[in-house]
């Protein structure tokens, strides 16, 4: 087992085909090859358009990965590839690509869960970072305050009742008529408008840490119908801003609560949520205020990337956690 071992990591769990090679935690290269903007054209992903999108990129994006990195492929030390959860053909093809890699070379195997992988994008921001810390988790699929009790095992404090943060952001869009995905484009709007429209109290006191966002939606869906109804003006942007700080005050609250509740120093975050500006202004402002430290992965290591593959893939590495050829691709996997 070496300490910094070479890690190649590949992710084609959605819409980016995306590989990376780290030394240890040192990040060597990290890319990226996205069909969003074919998806974009029928306003959400998919699947088949996306495994074939895959299938075209990556072995020229694992390629490129090795090529900035500096590495042979014969130098490496395991494969890290996302298996799940995921589209179950997006996932064959990162999946088989490994696989082949990690047979021709005679190297480990790491079967990473995609999430998990979220959670380990942190770890490549700084080199010091150890747990114990609180983690906030949103991203399209999930959206959770995180006890990460050791790099392998984390307590989930708290969860969304119904929909992701991230799904929010792209139900909302497409009810303002923004382009798929969504996030980014409610963020801009937002930035032009004021929070001034009232907005339904999210889950509070009672709620303990877990979200809901259903009410939220809907109160949306409904504003726009209503006032498009009464041929009645309103402006888009104070209402991607006001959503947008409903949405995500709640998150920065309920992180800060709960690193005061478990008696921890550190913060971090991951998902591509979090490559929201507002969100991470916020969050640094918080913690600030609570002498807290924050960890935040670059803005393209909170949306799905390779590295975060790759950093997963060395805990697991290091945990001796290796993955059989067998190995399938999972759709869905529960958060653990
Ligand atoms: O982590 P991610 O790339 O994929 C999943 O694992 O789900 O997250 C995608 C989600 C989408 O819902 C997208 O709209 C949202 O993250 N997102 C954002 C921003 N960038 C991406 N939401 C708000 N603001 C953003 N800037
Ligand atoms: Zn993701």
């Amino acid at each position: 087992m070496k300490d910094a071992p070479l890690i190649l990591g590949i992710e084609s769990s959605c819409d980016e085909t995306a590989a990376a090679v780290v030394r240890g935690r040192t990040l060597l290269s990290d890319e990226i090859a996205s069909s969003a903007a074919i998806q974009a054209k029928y306003g959400g992903v998919v699947p088949e358009l996306a495994s074939r999108a895959h299938t075209d990129a990556v072995g020229e994006v694992v390629s490129r990965a090795l090529r900035v990195a500096n590495v042979r492929k014969e130098e490496l030390d395991a494969v890290a590839v996302t298996y799940g959860a995921g589209l179950l053909g997006a996932l064959l093809v990162g999946l088989s690509f490994a696989k082949g890699l990690a047979y021709a070379l005679h190297i480990p195997l790491i079967g990473v869960n995609h999430i998990r992988g979220h959670l380990a994008a942190a770890y490549l921001e700084d080199e010091t970072l150890a747990p114990p810390f609180v983690t906030l988790l949103a991203s399209g699929g999930h959206t959770a305050v995180l006890y990460a009790k050791s790099e392998t095992e984390f307590e989930i404090l708290g969860g969304t009742r119904d929909d992701a943060a991230g799904e929010a952001f792209d139900k909302v869009a497409r009810v303002l008529s923004l382009p798929y995905p969504g996030g980014p484009h409610v963020e801009a709007l937002a930035r032009e408008g004021k929070n001034v429209i009232p907005m339904p109290k999210m889950l509070k006191g009672a709620g303990g840490f877990d979200f809901s966002y259903s009410g939220l939606k809907t109160h949306i869906i409904n504003y726009v119908h209503t006032m498009s109804e009464r041929g009645a003006e309103f402006s888009r942007a104070d209402l991607a801003c006001s959503f947008q700080h409903a949405a995500l005050d709640i998150l920065v609250e309920k992180t800060v609560e709960a690193a005061r509740l478990k008696g921890v120093n550190t913060v971090t975050a991951g998902g591509g949520v979090v490559a929201n500006g507002y969100l991470r202004d916020a969050l640094t402002d918080a913690c600030r205020r609570e002498g807290l430290r924050l960890v935040l992965p670059a803005k393209k290591r909170c949306t799905d990337n390779g590295a975060m593959i790759a950093a997963e893939g060395l805990i697991r590495y290091r945990a001796h956690d290796f993955a059989p050829l067998s190995l399938n691709a999972e759709p869905s996997i529960p958060l653990r």
